[in-house]
């Protein structure tokens, strides 16, 4: 598509800008004109916008502030709108340009396209644009409030996590000059036939002690062959590939009676190739796929002891987490794991917490019994 990148913000383009804010954000967090118009008196650069057949369609505002506004925003005690023309500081050739990313927006009609890509180019050239002009970005605080919101700052300025602020995440890069971070190329093959038994074994070799899985991935292919899953059915159990090779597992799939819910399931990465991004990649897409389907809410159970690794990318992606303690449920995976629930909205509205509704844990320690089981039976182990 043919998009052009405008830097001059224009009544026209700032009011459209803030529509898209309608969209994407909840009352508080959208834009009001006239402030936007007091902080452009200040800094008339801050806005990149995308334009689509003469209307915007996207945009990123990014505004240097004050260091007391800086360290409120890093500490998560600073709301994105509460932003005033006090706070905002022209960009400087002299002094520190410790700055804040305000908002990214994509409508949504262009959310799968390459919008985004065209918005973020934009942005770098500008950035660039002002570095020759001898104005450098010293550090950069965003918060983000959606899961797109956090994976653009990590793969954009390879940013941090630092906390959680009212009701996003708080983000910080010490330079966004340096190299992106670049996610080891993986992709995702579907559960089959042909590869059933590596899966097998890789979930096998991940949650051996306590969450074996193999008999749902049997009947999970069995099931496809039949005809019973179709494309857009669940469960769906995929294997992670890099470099041609199998090195993990993940999967989406349902519980019954909650039909907006999307669950994450089996996610785990061969411990040999763990810490270079797998996982963190391997869940992005797999959120993707998840909103593709079409649902509204994304959650996950984990456990605090058992899958202690995997904390820190929820802690650092999802948007909300719950303890899980519902009476009714397994109270040995409650108290001995502390099991917990994460969960993040695939639509821009924002997700509501759990709230103990029944999960059954038990019928993962029956699944895991009876595939422990069927493993030896099947000479897989
Ligand atoms: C969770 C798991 C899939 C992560 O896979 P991975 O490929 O190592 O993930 P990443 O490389 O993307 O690591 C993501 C982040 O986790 C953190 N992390 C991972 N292992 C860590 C460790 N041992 N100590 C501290 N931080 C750790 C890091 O912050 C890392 O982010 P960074 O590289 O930006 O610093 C993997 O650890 C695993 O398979 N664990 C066992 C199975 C499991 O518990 N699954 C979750 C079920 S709910």
């Amino acid at each position: 598509m043919e998009y052009k990148i405008v830097y001059k913000a224009t009544d026209k383009l700032l009011k459209e800008a803030l529509n898209l804010d309608k969209q994407v954000f909840s009352k508080n967090d959208v834009g009001d004109f006239n402030t936007c118009k007091k902080w452009l008196k200040i800094e008339k650069n801050i806005y990149t916008f995308l334009v689509h057949e003469n209307h915007c369609i996207g945009y990123i505002n990014f505004a240097r502030i004050t260091d007391d506004c800086f360290n409120k925003f890093y500490d998560g005690k600073m709301k994105d709108y509460s932003l005033t023309e006090n706070d905002i500081l022209p960009f400087s050739k002299t002094e520190n340009n410790r700055c804040h990313l305000i908002s990214i927006v994509i409508a949504k009609e262009y959310r799968d396209s390459d919008a985004i890509s065209a918005l973020k180019e934009g942005f770098s050239r500008k950035i660039e644009k002002m570095k020759q002009a001898g104005i450098i970005i010293d550090d950069v605080i965003v918060d983000c409030v959606s899961i797109d919101g956090v994976k653009f700052v990590i793969e954009q300025f390879n940013a941090k996590f630092v906390t959680n602020s009212f009701n996003g995440k708080i983000y910080y890069s010490s330079s966004i000059y340096q190299e992106k971070r670049i996610f080891p190329t993986i992709s995702l093959e579907l559960l089959s036939r042909k590869n059933l038994r590596k899966a097998s074994l890789i979930q096998y070799q991940i949650s051996k002690n306590n969450w074996c899985g193999y008999c749902d991935l049997l009947q999970e292919v069995e099931d496809r062959e039949k005809g019973l899953l179709q494309k857009q059915d669940l469960p769906q159990t995929y294997v992670i590939k890099w470099k041609n090779r199998c090195v993990g597992i993940i999967g989406l799939h349902l519980l019954p009676k909650h039909k907006n819910t999307i669950w994450l399931n089996w996610f785990g990465v061969l411990p040999k190739y763990r810490r270079q991004g797998i996982g963190t990649h391997a869940l992005f897409k797999i959120i993707s796929l998840a909103r593709n389907l079409k649902f509204k809410e994304f959650r996950l159970v984990t456990y605090e002891l058992w899958n202690s690794q995997a904390q820190h990318i929820y802690k650092k992606t999802m948007q909300t987490s719950e303890f899980y303690t519902n009476k009714q449920d397994w109270q040995y995976a409650i108290k001995r794991g502390r099991a917990m629930i994460f969960s993040s909205s695939l639509v821009d509205k924002r997700i509501s917490k759990w709230n103990n509704k029944f999960v059954d844990l038990l019928s993962g320690e029956i699944l895991h019994k009876n595939s422990i089981k069927k493993l030896k039976e099947n000479g897989l182990i």
